[in-house]
This record gives C-alpha cells, structure tokens and sequence, in this order.
C-alpha cells in the first residue's frame, strides 16, 4: 500500500491541466466517492494497527495534496483565460444604453451656457437660509405674507432658519461679498410649503439673473432678456414685459413670450393667447443695495427670476411637474442634447 500512495503522490505532483475540463478529470480520479482516496481508505480498515499511524498520514498527505493542486492549478487556468479572452470586441458600435442627463439639467446648463456668452458667471448660495438673506435684506415688510407659515418651510424660529423660497437670496449673498460689476446667475433648488399636483411641487428650480454697475437700464433688463429668449426658444420668439409687483425690485416687470407651441396663434397651453409669462424682473430696489452695503447713488442694477420646471415644460411639451420628479426611465430616456 505504501509504494501506491508514493506512486500516487509523484503522479499528483507532476500532473498539469490546460483547461477546466481535465483538472475536472483529475478531481473525480482521485477524489469523488469511487476515486482512488476513498479507495485508499477503504482499504486502510485491513491495514495492521502497527503500520497505521504512518499510513494513515500518508494518505492524509497525499489527499492534501490533491486539494492544492487542483486550487493552483484552476487559479492558473482562470487568469490564463482572461488574458487571452477574445469575445470582448472593444470595436463594436455602443447601441442604445448611453445614459441621458435629466431635463431639468439640460435646460438648466443650456440656460448658464446662454448668458455665459453674454458675460455672466454662476454662484451658489445654501438652500437652508435665514430670515435676513431670503427675506430682510430683499425689503419684504415684516408682515407680507411671502413669510406666513403657508409658503416656508420654517425650521427654526427666532431667529428664523428656513428652507430657501427662491433663489434670491443667493443675489444677497453675491452683493455682500462682492463691490459691482456684477454679472451673475445663481441656478439652485427651492422649497415651498404646496401640495404636490401636476403645476405646483414643494420642491422646485429656479434661476436667479442680477446685473449691478454703474448706468445700468431698464432697456439692458429687456435687452439680455429679449436675447435670452431668441436663444432659448428660437430667433422668432418675441418678448412683452408687463408690469407687476417684487418687494426687491422697483419697477418690476413679469416677461412673457410668444408662445412657442402654436406660435402665437392660441392654443390649450397659452389659453388661447399666444403668450406665456416666463419669469418676473425688475430694476433691484435701492433698499436692496443698500442692505447689502451698494452705495445706491452710485449704482443701479436689474434681476430676473425663472423657474427651470416651467422653462423645461415649454421647451419639452412636459404638461405635469410630477414627472421630472419621479425617475421613471421611460420619461428621462426621451432627453438627447448638447447639454
Ligand atoms: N424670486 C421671485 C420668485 O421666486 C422671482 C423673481 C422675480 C426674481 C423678480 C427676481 C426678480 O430677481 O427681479 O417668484
């Protein structure tokens, strides 16, 4: 019995196997139920108690070595198949699962890129904010009912932590800390206390425009804003501004613009006429630069406000909010841009 286990071991020792198959071949040789090793132990019952210690640790040893070679030797076969694995062809055309960007994204980028061209840089504020950033310094009276309980989301009072209700604030906090020209947009989320339909979320986007120098006009605001958008929503696009109220701005304006579903002619999304409002804007208040330490004598400046859901409705046709907000794969599929 001794010499078979030695002559076991040496074949063990010099055996190699090209491929899974024959290292497949050598295991159930040696080790399956009819395999030499339970043979070996089998026999090992007739085996004289005086030879059994030395027997039975040989075929102990040759039964470990069976188990390393076949570790090794699959190990081996496995990284030797990676590397000269051919049925990856890195040449192949990519089909149809590149990812998209959300629309949100896409309008809000093509937005940035549009008054990039025009000079304007981006800033970012917190989206938790206090009282005197979303409110004070923008000249909201204490008592307007932008602060009721209705619209913020409070999340400390005294003094007042809140969730941002528009972006802004983030033109305080551009004006605190920089001396004009300035040339900004500030695109961010913000919160409002609204149940949740097809045109309203709690959780919406906006982008903040503001423009403080020396001589700055009423006809720059209509200007950049009538550029904007030509380049938004095509060269035809025409622009009305109509006068409407902001505590942070005097005069305040609300822009629409040509409809650019029917083109003017009327149609279920302007209400049959041929505008749609797309943002609101005005010349900012002195108040305002002066709450943030612009000498108001010296400057003058305008701001606008848009909300990115509504821009991206007109742009896409989407017809409820609730969409952009629910990552359902067959909506954000539809999205393929530039931006
Ligand atoms: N903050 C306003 C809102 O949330 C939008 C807005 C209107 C911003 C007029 C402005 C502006 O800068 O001048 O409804």
């Amino acid at each position: 019995m001794k010499e078979t286990i030695e002559k076991y071991l040496k074949e063990v020792e010099a055996f190699s196997a090209g491929n899974l198959e024959q290292l497949e071949q050598f295991r159930i040789k040696f080790l399956s139920k009819k395999g030499l090793i339970p043979a070996l132990f089998s026999e090992f019952k007739n085996v004289p108690p005086e030879d059994r210690k030395e027997l039975g640790q040989l075929i102990n040893s040759l039964k470990q070595a069976v188990q390393e070679k076949i570790v090794a030797l699959k190990t081996e076969i496995e990284q030797k198949s990676e590397t000269t694995s051919t049925d990856l062809d890195l040449t192949m055309p990519v089909t149809d699962n590149l990812g998209t960007r959300h629309p949100l994204s896409l309008v809000r980028n093509e937005i940035i890129d549009i008054f990039s061209r025009i000079g304007f840089s981006v800033s970012e504020g917190p989206e938790i904010e206090d009282d005197f950033h979303n409110f004070s310094a923008l000249n909201f009276p204490e008592e307007h009912p932008a602060r009721d309980m209705q619209d913020t989301f409070f999340i400390e009072k005294d003094p007042d932590i809140l969730l941002r209700t528009h972006t802004s604030s983030v033109q305080v906090r551009v004006m605190e800390n920089t001396q004009p020209p300035i040339r900004t947009l500030s695109p961010g989320r913000v919160f409002r206390n609204e149940a949740i339909s097809a045109r309203a979320h709690c959780i919406f986007h906006q982008v903040e425009g503001l423009y403080v120098d020396t001589h700055v006009s009423f006809a720059d605001l209509k200007q950049t804003l009538y550029f904007f958008a030509r380049e938004m929503f095509g060269q035809n696009t025409k622009t009305r501004f109509r006068p409407s109220y902001f505590p942070f701005t005097e005069p305040s304006a609300e822009m629409d613009i040509s409809c650019n579903i029917c083109g003017g002619k009327g149609c279920n999304i302007c209400k049959y006429t041929g505008w749609v409002e797309i943002l609101g804007c005005g010349m900012v208040d002195p108040n305002v630069l002066e709450a943030c330490d612009i000498d108001s004598e010296k400057y003058t400046g305008f701001a606008f406000g848009m909300g990115i859901e509504r821009i991206a409705m007109l742009k896409y046709r989407v017809n409820d909010l609730r969409l952009y907000f629910e990552n359902d794969i067959r909506f954000l599929k539809q999205f393929r841009s530039a931006y």
